[in-house]
């Protein structure tokens, strides 16, 4: 458990008051206009923000004109912004606020997180920016800064360590005009003074007297963990097809992707005659193995390399399979998604 020095909020609070930009969102601020800065934020420059954000409150100005408003406006404001789902939850949480909560900005941190395209940080952010709330929005700028000031060399991807800086700031976190302002110095300070890659610029940083990392060891804080390799398996798929129904599979409950249907399949690379001679011993008399593809399938901890070849066979065999149609295929057999190449195969270019 990590403990921020307790003068924090102030020093930053006092740091933002005399350095903040004057962005078009910090100007009035009102529950509306904050909630809209920080989803048109999300993964996008303030620079790039600024025009949109203008023009998007002179169409919808208030959060029922958003809601009632037109899907084809609310697209052409958003248009070359990016990551479109943004603005259909921004809709969606606009009607929520109507049908549940009358029409007004809900203020609890609760109720602000139960509106669709709300997260955790983002909540944080509008429930101190507009409401004066004691409530961190812990995002990279927060993590890098924290973890610099703290010379903390732990991984910054883990989720431990960001729930444990999420408990640290709830401990001093201010309420008020200032809750608002020390949220903000993050978002500032990360931007324009302790700098994500380059040199940051620690002669300027009100937290300089007391950072951990000013040395230089800021170079390599916020550390970040290699990433795990992933185990590669090989696999052969087969689309064993008799008349005109393919064999299916049901995987075993309680493993990977269980209870879902595949395609037969094997460990490792096999070569044609070895498919053939494979689908011998199955008894199910094959007419040849045409191999139709690659695919590959990413699991979190694991991917599939698969190829596939086509069996026409003259008998079912003894295997345990259930033979299907195409259609039944299409709309009664769940098959895993890791076998969409296969089932793509089967059902868009080829009549079988
Ligand atoms: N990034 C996310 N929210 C921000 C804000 N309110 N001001 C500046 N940058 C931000």
């Amino acid at each position: 458990m990590i403990t921020l020095p307790k003068e924090l909020p102030t020093l930053l609070s006092a740091w933002f008051r005399e350095n903040a930009r004057p962005l078009p969102w910090r100007q009035s601020i009102t529950p509306y206009r904050v909630w809209l800065s920080e989803i048109m934020l999300q993964q996008t420059r303030v620079e790039a923000v600024i025009p949109y954000y203008e023009r998007f409150l002179e169409v919808f100005p208030t959060v029922k004109s958003l809601a009632f408003g037109k899907d084809e406006v609310l697209m052409k404001c958003w248009e070359g912004l990016g990551y479109y789902s943004r603005a259909r939850n921004l809709k969606k949480a606009a009607l929520e606020i109507v049908e549940n909560f009358g029409g007004v900005f809900p203020s609890s941190y609760e109720d602000i997180l139960s509106l669709s395209g709300i997260g955790p940080y983002t909540a944080g952010a509008i429930g101190s920016i507009a409401f004066g709330l004691p409530t961190p929005a812990v995002d990279g700028n927060v993590l890098r800064i924290l973890a610099r000031l703290s010379r903390d060399r732990e991984d910054v991807l883990s989720p431990v360590l960001k729930r444990s800086y999420q408990e640290a700031l709830e401990k001093i976190y201010p309420e008020g005009k200032e809750a608002g302002e020390f949220t903000q110095s993050f978002m500032e300070l990360g931007q324009k003074i302790c700098l994500p890659s380059g040199t940051p610029k620690c002669r300027e940083c009100p937290l300089y007297h007391l950072c951990q990392s000013k040395d230089g060891a800021y170079a390599e804080i916020p550390y970040r963990a290699p990433k795990k390799q992933r185990k590669i398996q090989e696999k052969t798929v087969f689309l064993f097809l008799y008349e005109d129904t393919f064999a299916l599979r049901l995987r075993e409950k309680g493993g990977l992707l269980g209870g879902l249907w595949e395609f037969p399949n094997t460990e490792g690379f096999l070569s044609a005659d070895e498919v053939y001679a494979l689908a011998v011993k199955m008894g199910l008399s094959p007419l040849g193995a045409e191999e139709i593809g690659e695919s590959k399938h990413i699991f979190t901890h694991l991917e599939w390399h698969m190829k596939g070849f086509l069996v026409p066979c003259e008998k079912k065999g003894a295997e345990g399979f259930v033979f299907a149609s195409q259609k039944d295929i299409r709309e009664h057999f769940a098959i895993a998604s890791a076998f969409r190449f296969f089932k793509n195969f089967i059902q868009d270019e080829n009549q079988y």
